[in-house]
């Protein structure tokens, strides 16, 4: 999300006549789009900040401007500017006007199609925003609001139009995307994606991010029936004690999220499903935290995304006792990479031999004389070849795998 708002921020930019700088130190303005979801993307932001605001007009922009408003002003007086995550679409006037130093203001946002994409091939379309959840640990209701969906008539109009710019995937976002429902046509998710898949031109279409309880049996069909949609559901499990997840206020138990996964490789066996964890929550006990263990070795993710608890001001989290020390959360950290690892291996090596549709999508950066391509599951495969294959959707045989990289050969 935090990518794509970058795109509509110099999209708006561009339509005032602004160009992007090559670097830096070319610039006239900086805008630092920030994420504020746990404590260590604040940091960083903030000793960016600190640097480039010494001889740069800067903007602050996104989540972290959105929770510490004036008080950014007040800790960076030189700042030219602090623009929330409801106010994206104002960044033109920001940089010229001033009008004040602070765009915060919850406003209706305008969807535009002005976005300057970074990619020629691959594509994020934002349907929903907001999140009406509130996990007890986490920040992002109270920066990005309600949960509002978009109207389908102008995602479809922005998929026509990527599709006939040449875009081949698309990644349709949402805090918490499976929820999205369109009053006006009356669809929800499962429709929006059997509909996208309608459009020619694209080839893969992709979602992120999907909340558990919102998983239906109608949305798992939907997928397995619609070729186009890609094989992969990231589902956020976060931890696997019933008692840390009531905690967390996530809605679902250990079992349902079984439950799901089961449903999942039961009628798509060949899905991909990743995840996020999250360690040291306060009050998790070596007794929950084995829960997480099992249950990380039951649901075999492809890869999972796992983070150490960090304590976000004014969440629910913040109030509760029982905070587990820093090097505890690193050694449970640790501990679950470690068994993720070893999983996201073996299953990466069961390509091996197997034949697999994948859009090439750029020349390798690490392997001179490579191009890497993208699988409907989301596994990244090397191929030896130059830049004239990028765009082409080819048939790969997977010949060897090392660590979650694959390689092969182009067959068709
Ligand atoms: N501390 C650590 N990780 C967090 N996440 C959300 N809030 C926090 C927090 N306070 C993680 C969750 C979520 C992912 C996007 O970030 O695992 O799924
Ligand atoms: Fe945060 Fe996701 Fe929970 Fe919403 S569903 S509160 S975005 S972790």
């Amino acid at each position: 999300m935090n990518t794509y708002d970058s795109e509509r921020m110099a999209g708006e930019l561009s339509a005032a006549g602004y160009e992007l700088a090559g670097s830096e130190a070319q610039s006239d303005y900086v805008i630092v789009n920030t994420c504020s979801v746990r404590q260590h993307a604040e940091d960083r932001a903030m000793s960016f900040i600190g640097a480039a605001v010494k001889d740069k007009k800067v903007i602050v922009a996104g989540c972290m401007a959105q929770r510490m408003k004036e008080e950014l002003l007040t800790k960076f007086p030189r700042l030219h500017a602090v623009v929330g995550t409801f106010n994206f679409s104002n960044i033109a006037d920001v940089m010229e006007y001033g009008r004040s130093k602070l765009y915060v203001d919850d406003i209706n946002e305008r969807y535009t199609k002005n976005l300057k994409r970074a990619d020629k091939l691959r594509a994020s379309v934002a349907v929903m925003q907001g999140c009406d959840n509130f996990c007890s640990y986490c920040i992002v209701p109270y920066v990005r609001g309600r949960e509002r969906s978009r109207e389908a008539a102008g995602i479809m109009d922005e998929l026509r139009s990527l599709a006939s710019e040449g875009f081949k995937e698309i990644t349709l976002l949402g805090q918490n995307v499976n929820s999205y429902f369109d009053k006006t046509s009356g669809m929800d998710f499962a429709a929006l994606l059997r509909e996208a898949a309608k459009i020619q031109g694209l080839e893969f279409i992709r979602f992120m991010t999907s909340h558990p309880k919102d998983l239906s049996d109608e949305l798992i069909s939907a997928i397995a029936q619609t070729p186009k949609v890609c094989r992969h559901i990231h589902l956020p499990m976060q931890a696997g004690s019933d008692r840390v997840l009531e905690l967390m206020n996530r809605k679902y138990t250990a079992a349902w999220y079984s439950g799901r996964i089961d449903k999942i490789r039961e009628i798509m066996p060949d899905c991909a499903v990743t995840s996020d964890i999250l360690v040291g929550f306060p009050g998790e006990t070596e007794e929950d935290f084995s829960r997480t263990v099992e249950m990380v070795e039951r649901s075999r993710f492809d890869a999972a995304y796992i983070f150490k608890y960090s304590l976000r001001k004014g969440t629910k989290a913040e109030a509760m006792g029982g905070s587990v020390s820093e090097k505890e959360k690193l050694k449970r950290l640790n501990i679950v990479l470690e068994i993720q690892k070893k999983i996201s291996e073996d299953i990466t090596k069961q390509y091996i031999g197997r034949p697999i549709k994948a859009l090439i999508y750029t020349k390798s950066l690490w392997e001179p004389g490579f191009v890497e391509a993208i699988a409907g599951s989301s596994k990244k495969i090397l191929i030896s070849g130059g830049s004239e294959l990028i765009g082409r959707i080819v048939m790969i045989k997977i010949k060897s795998a090392k660590g979650a990289m694959l390689s092969g050969e182009i067959t068709g």
